[in-house]
């Protein structure tokens, strides 16, 4: 009979046989997938896992310190947190092309990876909580590729672990059931998706501190907003795109300005393999909206992206 405990145990088996007495290394990000993956793994060999959490600058507003928080005393792992903000963005210094920014961000995600294993000393294997819509759509199955989803497609070739990827066959859904069924806190478990890449992918034009500082701000409006109306589990993701290489004239008081546009977006789905745009209350459009243009300095204008996928995709880049 298949059940999510019989799943989650015959998982937790697979990874015990499979690491032997090796020493497993945890890509933490702070989202569901990799919180799974690595509570199963802590399940399968315990101490001799070691999650790795790589702050890479693109979080959202106070993340970090809540990621590590949670892991470490109310999860009790062995958690290493590793702050590379300075370094991620120096290498995406003058870089605009989505795909290139997403690779530079893979490569580099793992260099870190690969330095702090080296300080842990051996370390046989990566987990990674790649999802079955991941594996998918990053061309590893027979569909094309459509974005190199760094988690998969983006690896670089000389990557030295291997990978224990016990969430391949799961939908989010899933996941998330796995989650409850493992004891992870409800707020992780309910965590909208989150890109690999972060918000670099969400500032179209160059990643600099000062637009992060921008759409980091803008985002936080949308979720407390979002948190607030009650609505934040039932839709699929919903987040702030900022264009740098837009500008568009407004009025503040007396005063003529000439700043970015904010694009809310917010979608339903099921698995991110197809997504409908979310019908937002009016009501709830209109607080995002002045509570952006009134708070956030850069920001004169909200939109609101009511493209599906497909033919859109959900993130911009
Ligand atoms: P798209 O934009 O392709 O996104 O419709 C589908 C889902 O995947 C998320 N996403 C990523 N997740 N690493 C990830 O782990 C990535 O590089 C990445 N890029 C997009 C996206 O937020 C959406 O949920």
């Amino acid at each position: 009979e298949w059940t999510m405990a019989n799943f989650v145990e015959e998982q937790v088996a697979a990874i015990r046989e499979q690491a032997g007495d090796g020493h497993v290394l945890c890509a933490l990000s702070g989202g569901v997938d990799s919180s799974v993956a690595a509570l199963m793994v802590h399940r399968a060999v315990g101490d001799r896992l070691t999650c790795v959490y790589v702050d890479h600058g693109f979080m959202r507003l106070n993340e970090s310190a809540r990621i590590v928080k949670t892991f470490r005393e109310e999860l009790g792992m062995n958690l290493i947190a590793v702050d590379a903000s300075e370094q991620f963005l120096g290498k995406l210094a003058g870089v605009t092309d989505p795909e290139t920014k997403r690779k530079i961000i893979g490569t580099e995600f793992i260099r870190v990876f690969e330095a702090e294993a080296a300080k842990i000393g051996q370390v046989d294997f990566l987990v990674q909580g790649t999802l079955y819509p991941d594996v998918v759509e990053s061309g590893t199955s027979t569909a094309a590729v459509i974005k190199s989803h760094h988690n998969v497609g983006g690896l670089p070739e000389d990557m030295k672990f291997q990978l224990i990827e016990p969430l391949r066959t799961l939908f989010k859904d899933e996941v998330r059931e796995a989650g409850l069924q493992l004891g992870l806190p409800e707020d992780i478990v309910w965590r909208q998706p989150f890109p690999g890449p972060g918000l670099a992918i969400r500032i179209l034009g160059e990643v600099t501190k000062e637009n992060l500082d921008i759409l980091r701000h803008a985002d936080d409006i949308v979720f407390q907003e979002i948190k607030k109306s009650g609505l934040y589990r039932q839709i699929w993701q919903s987040f702030v795109v900022l264009p740098t290489n837009v500008r568009s004239v407004g009025v503040m008081g007396d005063e003529r300005t000439y700043a970015f546009p904010a694009v809310l977006r917010a979608v339903t789905s099921d698995d991110a393999m197809t997504a409908d745009w979310a019908r937002l209350p009016y009501d709830l459009i209109e607080s995002i909206s002045s509570r952006i243009v009134n708070e956030v300095r850069g920001i004169n204008r909200v939109v609101y992206d009511v493209t599906s996928k497909p033919p859109g995709t959900i993130e911009w880049e």
